[in-house]
Parts: C-alpha cells; sequence; structure tokens
C-alpha cells in the first residue's frame, strides 16, 4: 500500500495533508508513515514465517524513539551499533535480551554498559575487540555472548560506501580465518560462543548476493555448531533494498526468502535478521518549502529550507530521491535543487527534471526515512528539524524542532 498519494491535486499522507503538517509544524519537516513501519514489518516476517527469524530493527536507519517503539510493538528486537543507540534503545523500551551489537570500533565503557544491560550478543569484528570483551566481562564477573561478523567476500552491487561484505572493506572477518578466530575466542575467560554474524551492505536490489553470502556461510555455521554446543544463531544482517527511483524495482520480500530460507533452514539456529532501510526508508518524506528560483545564464536552481545538514545522503552518496510537488503539477523544469548551505556539495537533487515551483511551494524528498534525520548534523549552525508520525488521520510531532538556543546549549567557557 502507499501511504503517500494525491488526493484532489494535494499529497497525503495516510490520511493527512502534508501540507497542513508543514503548516502546524514548518519546514523542513520530516514526517513518517506509521502504517508503512508497521506493514514492511509485517510483510517481512510473513515472508520469512518459515524460519521464525528475530528481527532486530537496525536503529542506525532511524533512531526516533517513536518509529522504533513502533516496530517494538510489532515484535521486532534491535541492532545496535553504539552506546548512544543502546541508550536510545532502552530508553524506548527495548527488551535487552532482543537486542544485538555491532560495530567495529567498541570502547570499553560500551561494552560494560551492553554487558551490565545483558544484551542478547556482541557482534564482534575482530580478534582484539572479542579479547577486550572478554576483559570486561572477567572484570564484571558475568559472561559475554558473542557471535563474529565473518566477510563472506561477495560483490553486493550496491554504492561502494555502502558495501560491507568485499574482503577489502573493515568489516568483520576474513571466511578463511573463520575457524582460527573462534578457537581464539572460545580460549578466553568468560566468552561464550553464541552465534554467527554477516552483513553485506546496504541497498541491495536483488536477492543473489545475500543467496550467495548465505550459501558461503552455512557450512561454517554447521562446523561451529559441531564445535561449540552453544553456537546457535546465525544473523544474516541487513540490506533489503527499497524504491528510490520511481522506475526501481524494490526488492520483494518474498523474492529474497524464496532465495535464502531454503540455506537458513533445518540448521537449528535460530536465525537473526538486521533490517534498517527496508522497514523505515519509504515510511519518510522530507518537506521543505522553496525560497528562491534562481536562473543563471547556464542553470537553473530551485532553493529551498532542506540542506545536505538535514539529508545527506545525495552529497555523500550521489543517491537519489524522487521529488514531488506537495500541489501536483505536471510541469517541469530542469534545475538543480540546492540548500542554503555553503558547500557546492549541498543538494538534494542534481540536474534533474524537477516540478515546476516557485517561492513559497512546498517540495516532498521522497524516501527520506531511513539515514535521513539519523544523519542530520547542525552545520552551517542551522537547528535540527522536526519529525511528526502520522497514522490514519492523526499526526503528532515525535520530534520536536531545535531552536538557536540548542545549537549552544553545550557550550561552555566563553
Ligand atoms: C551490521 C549492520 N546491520 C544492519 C544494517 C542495516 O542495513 P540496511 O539499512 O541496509 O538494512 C547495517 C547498515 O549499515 C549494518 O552495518
Amino acid at each position: 500500500m502507499d501511504v503517500f498519494t494525491y488526493k484532489n491535486g494535494e499529497l497525503f499522507v495516510e490520511g493527512v495533508a502534508v501540507r497542513g503538517l508543514a503548516e502546524a509544524y514548518g519546514t523542513p519537516l520530516y514526517i513518517y508513515s506509521k502504517t508503512h513501519l508497521q506493514t514492511q514489518f509485517r510483510r517481512l516476517a510473513a515472508a520469512m514465517q518459515r524460519v521464525k527469524p528475530l528481527i532486530c530493527f537496525a536503529i542506525k536507519a532511524n533512531s526516533n524513539g517513536a518509529v522504533i517503539r513502533t516496530l517494538l510493538d510489532e515484535g521486532a528486537g534491535l541492532d545496535i551499533v553504539s552506546g548512544g543507540e543502546l541508550f536510545r534503545a532502552l530508553r524506548a523500551g527495548a527488551d535487552p535480551a532482543r537486542i544485538v551489537f555491532a560495530g567495529v570500533g567498541k570502547t570499553a565503557d560500551e561494552i560494560r554498559y551492553a554487558l551490565r544491560t545483558g544484551i542478547l550478543c556482541f557482534t564482534v569484528e575482530s580478534e582484539p575487540e572479542a579479547r577486550r570483551i572478554s576483559a570486561c566481562a572477567v572484570e564484571m564477573g558475568t559472561t559475554a555472548r558473542i557471535a563474529f561478523r565473518i566477510n563472506p567476500d561477495v560483490e553486493a552491487h550496491t554504492h561502494k560506501y555502502i558495501s560491507t561484505g568485499k574482503k577489502e572493506n573493515k568489516f568483520g572477518i576474513d571466511a578463511g580465518r573463520t575457524l582460527e578466530a573462534y578457537a581464539l575466542a572460545a580460549a578466553l575467560p568468560n566468552i561464550e560462543i553464541a552465534g554467527l554474524h554477516m552483513h553485506i551492505g546496504s541497498q541491495i536490489l536483488t536477492a543473489q548476493p545475500f543467496h550467495d553470502a548465505a550459501a558461503k556461510i552455512r557450512e561454517l555455521c554447521l562446523r561451529l555448531k559441531a564445535l561449540y554446543p552453544t553456537f546457535r544463531y546465525w544473523d544474516i544482517g541487513g540490506g533489503i533494498g527499497i524504491r528510490y527511483k520511481p522506475e526501481d524495482q524494490a526488492l520483494d520480500p518474498v523474492a529474497y526468502a524464496e532465495r535464502v530460507v531454503p540455506l537458513l533452514e533445518g540448521l537449528g539456529l535460530q536465525i537473526v535478521m538486521e533490517p534498517g532501510r527496508y522497514l523505515c526508508g519509504n515510511a519518510g518524506v522530507l518537506v521543505t518549502r522553496v525560497q528562491y528560483v534562481k536562473d543563471n545564464p547556464s542553470k537553473k536552481f530551485i532553493i529551498i529550507d532542506a540542506a545536505m545538514s538535514d539529508l545527506i545522503r545525495p552529497a555523500l552518496y550521489q543517491a537519489y530521491h524522487e521529488i514531488r510537488a506537495v500541489a501536483q503539477t505536471a510541469a517541469t523544469v530542469h534545475a538543480d535543487l540546492v540548500g542554503p548551505i555553503c558547500e557546492s556539495g549541498d543538494f538534494l537533487a542534481a540536474d534533474r527534471d524537477l516540478p515546476a515551483v516557485g517561492e513559497g511551494d512546498l517540495l516532498a524528498v521522497m524516501s527520506a526515512g531511513a539515514y535521513g534525520f539519523a544523519m542530520a548534523s547542525t552545520y552551517n549552525s542551522r537547528p535540527l528539524v522536526a519529525e511528526v508520525m502520522v497514522e490514519g488521520d492523526r499526526a503528532w510531532v515525535v520530534g520536536r524542532r531545535e531552536g538557536w538556543e540548542d545549537l549552544v546549549r553545550r557550550e561552555v567557557g566563553l
């Protein structure tokens, strides 16, 4: 179901007009559809039901508490990558026993925090990290459950910055060194070998790379299970891609499951998944107001009140976001859609046919629910924008707009 539709030429999120929200809460404004979050979770759970995975929402994609809470209520666990994300997860009411903790650079403080709360498992990205986790567990008189992140070295056919499963990436351990790494960890005090983790990248639009990675790793899981009686989880990561361009073919969870589930079944292992973008990417839009239209002799610029500081994906990965006019228009203009920041990289769309809009008009940057607000900054001293959740014909603020005072709140010693 598409939750972003035009009714009488006006863009709606579920039953709420985008224009009304922009007027009530100002722009730039992130708007999330609760129904879309729920629908995506249910579609994935249904597609994968033969293996009944623990679906851990990767909150790096969107760490707003209301978004997390919505998915927890659907039955999600969480995937975190920092102490800050653990704090957010607990604040949103997550059960620590359903939290997995990845990331290549965990500090001792973060490890201790996670051990204190009793998370399900650490995804361990190197042998030195295993040693540090062991030392923290010894010091605290507890046991740490771990799963090494094993790098299957498959080509994910995605942007190089979000490809993580190749041997040249910083993540995980080469598959060829798996048994050695596990033997080392098993010999460390206060470590329980709990499972194996893999994650090959993000925004992957075909099932083949997931199939190839699972096919490579399946045998290893069987060997590890035979070697270590406590080995019981196989975390297959996230990465399911979504539609950004109208012509994109999103990866259907049923197609994904058809290729992957046969490799996961019958192993006697609990499957864990870590989708981020798939759950929340198309649940969100960034609404922005046109400030000026500037006609240079060689190029037209539509200058808006949103910037790379609100949505950095186009600047960082040359990512494409569909741009819709809030008041539907068939006319288009060829232009760059740019923000007010003093960087030439500050664009949300470059060299594109865009809706023909003028000063004061509203635009919606589509598919902005994942890696949108979560990557926002206050660069150029632009306060963080507001976030609103919609369900049916109700809307409520889930992130207040910051003001100028917030920009300096943490500064001391003037
Ligand atoms: C370890 C891990 N798990 C899950 C994810 C979520 O990926 P996606 O949003 O593509 O599903 C990421 C993203 O970078 C990740 O690094």
